[in-house]
């Protein structure tokens, strides 16, 4: 089976990005795509096939393609993203994901971020967040309730999205900041948490083997290895002032 990994390239117009949770930065446009750059090879190295689609220049936060589709292996939801300024991201994405799967969508006044949709197994957990309402987690819901995924939602406070939170490094074991979400509805799953230090470290992105994490965080990561867990890292740091991370960057699609 192939895994395909649906990218796009940094916007020339990053600088101007949505920023929820950090204060604005100057971000050098040519350091962010050559660290997105190493980030598709790390995808490749692990086995992926990437599929990189063009920035637009109207488009700051267009890189961060994970919020634009969710990709299930039945179906593909194009979501409706709870920032504005980014609902202009959605042709290019619906397109590539419709030639793979049928499409669902989330409709007004639904909203939902990619970022705040967490499938593992057959358990897909959904964040409330600023980003994602209610109406989208029903809309989400109702989509997938007949496919037989078990459908959690997990209110989100202080940071972004679901995924800010919480990402799982295996169908098993869950990495956490338990600052930002409840942990209760959990159950089920290990937990790793993240290293006191690095509130932004529970962002993995898991592969076959492997996860990917951000250079930022090696704290963490000495947490996930010794659970056995091979960590692959790489600097995003220009992108992490952006409010990115590694599971923002790619849709990852079974082809
Ligand atoms: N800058 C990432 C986002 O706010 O969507």
């Amino acid at each position: 089976m192939t895994l395909l990994a649906l990218t796009r390239d940094v916007s020339p117009a990053i600088a101007r990005c949505e920023l929820t949770h950090l204060e604005r930065t100057p971000i050098d446009v040519d350091v962010a795509r050559a660290q997105h750059d190493a980030y598709e090879q790390c995808l490749e190295a692990a086995g992926c096939v990437v599929q990189r689609l063009e920035a637009d220049a109207d488009m700051p936060d267009s890189v961060f393609i994970e919020d634009i589709a969710v990709v299930f292996d039945e179906i593909a939801v194009i979501t409706r993203p709870g920032a504005a300024s980014r609902r202009a991201e959605t042709p290019p994405v619906a397109d590539a994901v419709a030639r793979m799967r049928p499409v669902r969508r989330i409709e007004p006044p639904g909203t939902l971020d990619g970022g705040d949709v967490l499938r593992v197994g057959r358990t897909v957990f959904v964040g409330r967040s600023g980003r994602t309402n209610s109406a989208g987690v029903g809309q989400l819901r109702c989509a997938l309730r007949p496919l037989g995924y078990d459908v959690r939602e997990i209110e989100v406070r202080g940071c972004l999205h679901l995924k800010s939170a919480m990402t799982a490094a295996s169908d098993t074991v869950l990495v956490v900041n338990r600052a930002w979400i409840p942990t209760a509805d959990l159950t089920g799953f290990e937990i790793v948490e993240v290293h006191p230090d690095e509130h932004y470290g529970a962002n993995v992105l898991h592969l076959a083997d492997r996860v990917i994490h951000a250079a930022a965080f090696p704290r963490t990561r000495e947490r996930l290895e010794q659970r056995g867990i091979r960590v692959d890292s790489v600097d995003l740091s220009e992108l992490a002032k952006a409010e990115g991370a590694v599971t923002c960057c790619s849709i990852l699609i079974p082809a």
